[in-house]
C-alpha cells in the first residue's frame, strides 16, 4: 500500500484503478481547459501571511454552513457518475461524509438515487437539481428530495447546455458503461472496478431511471439519452422564483460567477450561492473561481451565504477560500480520486487529509477559528491583486 500524503497521490492511484474513459470524465474541463487549469493555479498563486508566536494551541473549525453544524467548512459537491466509479459510489462517499461530520450533496446526475442515499445515511444530506424541460421530473424529484429529508437544494444555473469536454466524445463514454472491443483490454486490467461496478446492481442515473420508470419508459440507456435531450436553455428567473415558493427548505445557486448575478441572487430570496464555474467543465475562459469570489463577496456577502469549489485540492485552498470570503467549500474531483483510489477509505482519507492540512496551516497563520478568518492572513490585499487580473 504506498504512503498517500496529499490528494494527488489519490489522483494518481485513482487513474490506475478505473476504466480511462471514467478517470478522465473527472479529470478533464471543456474545451481547451482554460478555466479548468485556472481554478487551481490561481489558488496556488494565493501567498499567506506567516505570522508567530500566537498561541494557537486550540483551534476551531467546525463551523456551520446553510445553518447546519458542520466539523469543517468542507462539504462534498455534487457530481455526476460518482456510482460508477466505485459500487454504490455515492452511498459510499455520502456515509464517509456523514462519519467525518460534514454534508454531502447528491447529483441529479447520480447512480444512486436520492432515496438510496436516505437508506445509507441517517442525518440530513443536501440536494443538487438540473431543472429540465420536462419539468414534471422537477416536481417530482423535488417532492422525493423533501421526502427523504433533504435541507438544501442546490439548483444548477451553470448548465443552460452541456458544455463539450472532448475526451468524453474521444472515448465513447457510456452510462451504462459497457464492455466493447475497444475498452476491453482497459477493463481487463482494472479487475477490482469490475467487480465492484460492472457486476454491481447500480449502473445508470438512478434518480432519472426512478422517474422513467414511472412513465413507462424503461430501459437503462434511456435515462442518458433522456437527460441528454432535456437539459433546459430556458431555465429563468422566473423558475428561480417559482422554486423560491415551492421548496421549504433552503435554497441555493450553484455556478453564480458574477457579482450582479449574485445581486440578482438575493433580491430572489435565494439562501446562498456557490461561486463555481462547474469545475471547469462548461464555459471555457470564465475566471478562476478565486478570483470572481471577492468582488461577489464585496457585492453580497452581507445578504446572502457565499459558498464556493473550483480547484480546492487541499487545506490551504480551503483557508484562502474562506479568506476571501466563502463560508465553505466544495471538494468534487479531490473526492472522486479518493473515492475511485480505495471506495469509502478513500473518500474518509481525502476528508482526513485536508482537514489536517487545514488545521496546520491555521497554526502557521495565527488562526484560532475558521469563522474568524479574513484577508488579513494573506499576504498582499489580494483582492485588489484579483481584481485586477
Ligand atoms: C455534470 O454535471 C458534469 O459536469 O459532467
Amino acid at each position: 500500500m504506498p504512503v498517500i500524503t496529499n490528494i494527488e497521490d489519490l489522483r494518481r492511484l485513482a487513474r490506475r484503478k478505473v476504466p480511462k474513459a471514467l478517470f478522465d470524465y473527472v479529470d478533464t474541463g471543456s474545451y481547451d481547459e482554460l478555466s479548468y487549469r485556472a481554478n487551481s493555479a490561481e489558488l496556488k498563486a494565493i501567498r499567506f501571511r506567516q505570522r508567530i508566536l500566537i498561541d494557537t494551541g486550540e483551534r476551531k473549525l467546525s463551523t456551520t454552513m446553510l445553518g447546519e453544524k458542520v466539523a469543517m467548512p468542507v462539504a462534498i459537491a455534487p457530481t455526476g457518475l460518482a456510482g460508477l466509479l466505485y459500487g454504490d459510489g455515492e452511498m459510499v462517499a455520502a456515509r464517509a461524509a456523514e462519519d467525518a461530520g460534514i454534508r454531502y450533496c447528491l447529483s441529479t446526475m447520480s447512480i444512486c438515487s436520492i432515496e438510496d442515499i436516505r437508506s445509507a445515511t441517517k442525518g440530513p444530506f443536501w440536494f443538487q437539481l438540473y431543472v429540465f424541460r420536462d419539468r414534471a421530473f422537477s416536481e417530482q424529484i423535488l417532492a422525493r428530495a423533501h421526502a427523504a429529508g433533504c435541507t438544501a437544494l442546490f439548483v444548477t444555473v451553470d448548465l443552460p447546455m452541456r458544455g463539450q469536454r472532448h475526451a468524453d466524445l474521444k472515448n465513447g463514454l457510456e452510462v451504462p458503461p459497457r464492455l466493447t472491443p475497444r475498452n476491453v483490454f482497459d477493463i481487463a486490467t482494472k479487475p477490482a472496478w469490475a467487480m465492484s461496478v460492472l457486476r454491481g446492481k447500480r449502473k445508470t442515473f438512478g434518480n432519472i431511471a426512478t422517474f422513467l420508470h414511472q412513465k413507462a419508459q424503461t430501459g437503462a440507456l434511456a435515462a442518458g439519452r433522456w437527460a441528454q435531450e432535456n437539459y433546459d436553455p430556458t431555465l429563468s428567473w422566473n423558475d428561480i422564483a417559482w422554486m423560491r415558493k415551492v421548496w421549504p427548505g433552503k435554497l441555493v445557486l450553484k455556478g453564480v460567477l458574477d457579482a450582479e448575478d449574485a445581486k440578482k441572487a438575493a433580491d430572489h430570496g435565494v439562501d446562498a450561492i456557490v461561486v463555481s464555474n462547474h469545475g471547469g467543465r462548461q464555459l471555457d475562459g470564465a475566471p478562476a473561481t478565486i478570483v470572481a469570489l471577492p468582488r461577489i463577496a464585496d457585492a453580497a456577502g452581507d445578504r446572502i451565504e457565499i459558498l464556493f469549489d473550483g480547484g480546492v485540492r487541499s487545506g490551504q485552498d480551503v483557508l484562502k477560500a474562506l479568506a476571501l470570503g466563502a463560508r465553505g467549500c466544495f471538494i468534487g474531483r479531490a473526492h472522486l480520486y479518493g473515492l475511485a483510489a480505495m471506495g469509502g477509505a478513500g473518500v474518509t482519507k481525502a476528508l482526513s487529509l485536508i482537514e489536517s492540512e487545514l488545521r496546520l496551516s491555521m497554526a502557521l497563520t495565527g488562526v484560532r477559528d475558521v469563522a474568524e478568518v479574513s484577508r488579513d492572513i494573506l499576504f498582499d490585499d489580494y483582492s485588489a491583486r484579483l481584481r485586477n487580473v
